[in-house]
């Protein structure tokens, strides 16, 4: 187990850590089936600690037919045999240990696969069955109950609801393979702290909570229609005492989860998956439950001064309110990568990757480089933890003109095929130059990377000190010793420069403005592109000066 002598050792670890997002299908595979695997992560350990960040997260690994790249999980206590197995966990922690990295896993407690024993119990139980119960199961409306029990949608398109062969219907807010349990059932409450204890027994470092705002629920008849309302995708709604999300009584179950954690030692942490209404978010890492919540606010905030000064305050505000350390965090595997995103035209409809006008948009990969870039020097200088998913680090985009018969997004088919998903953040890494996968495997990836990945993969990178893999390694070695947890002092506030500076005396300068600005007296010690001649600022750069 990791103990005193690591690099980041001031006792409440995640504070300032940056924490390095695996997608298990997409990272590395050890054993030549085109997918991602543990075998594959535990070699790639060492370019990890090489890159500086202090811990990983796993996607989910366990048991799953896959109808959601593992987000549906049939047995929560074993390894997919496509991802290896349990000794291969126990090979990965032990390796991810010795180097100094921590492990955190992902842990879906919203819903199970409809191939979970739970689930296949519930069907063959019938109606008003204990084994119903952890489920939740209603009768659906009209007079032979074959309209469903609300008009809910589900988060991936189409109705919240499925019929079974009994006639009465069971909620299930992604796919109709991802049923939800009843957290009001104290089974399924038991059944998560035993398998909390599984995980934190095989010595992992913390969890990663999916859809922790939707666990609690008020399903009381009669249910009350809530058109788009239903889906959590949209954070404005932040209705008061919604039946589905951010409920207040959640809270109870962090709580519980809280003391488990505390149980271990050194303890362990758990980081939530919470879209909620601006103001919301600080309520889950008050002291006494969670530690971390990601900041969807700061990966939502579009590229321009004004909203990225807001987004700061209000985040660092909310945060110092339970007296937690903020989370930043700009892509993950469910969004458009950000190197992407900040070059999207606006009037883009990002779903089907078109403009209005029916036409591909034309995407200045240059410029969303710049910008990410900059974003990036932005991120690790602010106060506290922060999140990167992979292949960021090499500058990766998102590849939105993946072959559509290998979409596996259940976004796009749940859709009708209108909404391309989100394979195009998922494709495997290019690690080397050549190759069938550009070193992700022996064999040919399970989605295609793009012929551009050659040179930007890692081995290329590596030595290349202009590259964006030397950019996040010097300015994680460089966060260490100026910046991390902590409070700011705004220099600048706009309106196209964001100026900042840390306790150290670390400055960190952002131009999203068209002109060059000038920068404020010191040494440069890392910029996220070439000054100008005159020793200014450009456009879309930011750079870090003691
Ligand atoms: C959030 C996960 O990040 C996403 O990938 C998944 O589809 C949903 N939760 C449902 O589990």
């Amino acid at each position: 187990m990791i103990d005193a002598g690591m690099a980041n050792q001031r006792g409440q670890w995640w504070r300032d850590a940056v924490i390095y997002q695996v997608y298990v299908r997409s990272f590395s595979d050890g054993t030549g089936d085109g997918v991602g695997d543990l075998p594959g992560i535990t070699r790639r350990l060492t370019q990890l600690a090489d890159l500086g960040v202090d811990a990983i997260w796993l996607t989910p690994f366990y048991p799953s037919p896959m109808a959601d790249g593992g987000y549906d999980v049939a047995d929560y206590r074993d390894v997919e045999p496509q991802f290896g197995t349990l000794a291969d966990f126990d090979d990965l922690i032990a390796r991810a240990h010795q180097l100094g990295l921590r492990v955190i896993v992902d842990i879906v407690p919203n819903h199970t696969s409809d191939r979970h024993a739970w689930f296949q119990a519930a069907l063959a139980a019938g109606p008003g069955s204990p084994e119903r119960a952890r489920y939740l199961f209603r009768d659906g409306r009209g007079p032979d109950g074959a309209q469903p029990p609300a008009d809910w949608m589900s988060n991936f398109g189409g109705p919240a609801w499925t019929r079974v062969a009994d006639g009465q219907w069971y909620l299930h807010l992604f796919t109709p393979e991802q049923p939800d349990l009843d957290w009001s059932h104290p089974q399924v409450r038991a059944e998560f702290e035993a398998i909390l204890r599984f995980w934190l027994d095989r010595e992992v470092d913390g969890f990663r909570i999916d859809v922790a705002h939707g666990l609690s629920k008020n399903l009381v008849e009669p249910l009350t229609d809530l058109g788009a309302a239903s889906v959590d995708k949209n954070l404005r709604y932040g209705l008061d005492d919604h039946p589905l999300w951010d409920r207040d009584d959640v809270h109870e179950i962090y709580r519980d989860w809280r003391k488990i954690l505390d149980e271990y030692s050194p303890p362990r942490i758990a980081v939530a998956e919470a879209w909620v209404a601006p103001g919301r978010l600080g309520r889950y890492v008050r002291g006494d439950e969670l530690h971390q919540a990601f900041n969807f606010q700061f990966l939502l905030t579009p590229w321009e001064c004004g909203a990225f000064t807001e987004v700061i305050d209000e985040s660092l505000a909310e945060s110092a309110e339970v007296g937690a350390a903020t989370t930043w965090v700009l892509s993950n595997h469910d969004v458009i990568r950000h190197a992407t995103r900040y070059a999207l035209p606006m009037q883009v409809d990002a779903a089907q990757w078109l403009l209005s006008d029916g036409t591909q948009p034309t995407i200045d990969a240059a410029l969303g480089l710049r910008r990410a870039r900059a974003a990036t020097l932005l991120m690790m200088a602010l106060p506290g933890s922060a999140y990167v998913y992979q292949g960021e680090e090499l500058g990766l985009f998102e590849v939105p003109d993946l072959p559509r018969e290998l979409l596996q997004d259940p976004t796009w088919h749940r859709s009708g095929h209108h909404d391309k998903g989100r394979d195009g953040c998922r494709v495997p890494i290019p690690w080397e130059p050549d190759g069938p996968s550009l070193g992700f495997g022996p064999g040919a990836p399970w989605l295609p990377q793009p012929q551009q990945w050659s040179a930007i993969s890692h081995a290329r990178q590596v030595d290349d000190p202009s590259s964006t893999l030397r950019l996040y390694s010097e300015a994680l070695r460089l966060r260490r010793q100026f910046a991390g947890d902590g409070s700011l002092r705004w220099i600048e506030k706009g309106p196209h420069v964001l100026a900042f500076q840390r306790e150290s005396g670390l400055a960190c300068v952002v131009n999203f403005g068209p002109d060059d600005a000038a920068l404020p007296a010191g040494e440069v010690l890392v910029a996220s592109g070439p000054l100008t001649g005159a020793g200014r600022l450009p456009a879309d750069t930011a750079a870090w000066i003691v």
